[in-house]
């Protein structure tokens, strides 16, 4: 390669090392089953808990039943959670996000109806930041 090509190559090399890199994402499976899950399970202040009514009614949000004498999911279980929970959202977008928006108070920007209540008052939320850093695209390693 001649000099001149070889600056020019550096040149494209540098220029798309210092590009910044598109934020990922990806929603991570560790962090759903770490920091996700067991909120749908906790039973917080004077809220029903996400599991008594998730299990049983037929919203998109649905939830396993919990195998007999166990206090969490099954590694199976856990995955299919995972794949059918990651369709109501948005990955990067909680503004889109119906597992964001529809538990949230209306005027914190949640949706206008939820028959399980205004699970979460505002975005301030512990859980629901928790939840929201999922769809962000947060990685367990990274906590
Ligand atoms: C008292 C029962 C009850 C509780 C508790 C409850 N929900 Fe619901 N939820 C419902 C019902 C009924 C629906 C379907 C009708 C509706 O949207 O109101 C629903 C709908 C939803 C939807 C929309 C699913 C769809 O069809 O797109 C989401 C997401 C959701 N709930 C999340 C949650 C989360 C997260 C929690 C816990 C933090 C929770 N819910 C707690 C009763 C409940």
């Amino acid at each position: 390669m001649s000099p001149q090509r070889l600056g020019i190559a550096l040149a494209f090399s540098i220029a798309a090392y210092a590009a910044p890199a598109a934020a990922d994402t990806t929603l991570d499976y560790e962090f759903f089953k770490a920091k996700v899950e067991p909120i749908f399970l906790k039973k917080r202040d004077d809220h029903v808990r996400c599991y008594v009514c998730h299990t049983e009614n037929n919203a998109a949000f649905k939830l396993e039943k919990l195998p007999e004498g166990a206090t969490f999911w099954t590694e199976e279980q856990s995955r299919r959670q995972f794949e059918a929970i990651s369709q109501l959202v948005v990955p990067g977008n909680p503004a889109q996000s119906r597992l964001l928006l529809q538990p949230l108070a209306l005027e914190a920007g949640g949706n206008p109806y939820h028959s399980g209540g205004r699970q979460f008052p505002n975005k301030n939320d512990p859980y629901w930041k928790t939840m929201e850093q999922w769809v962000m695209g947060q990685k367990i390693s990274a906590k």
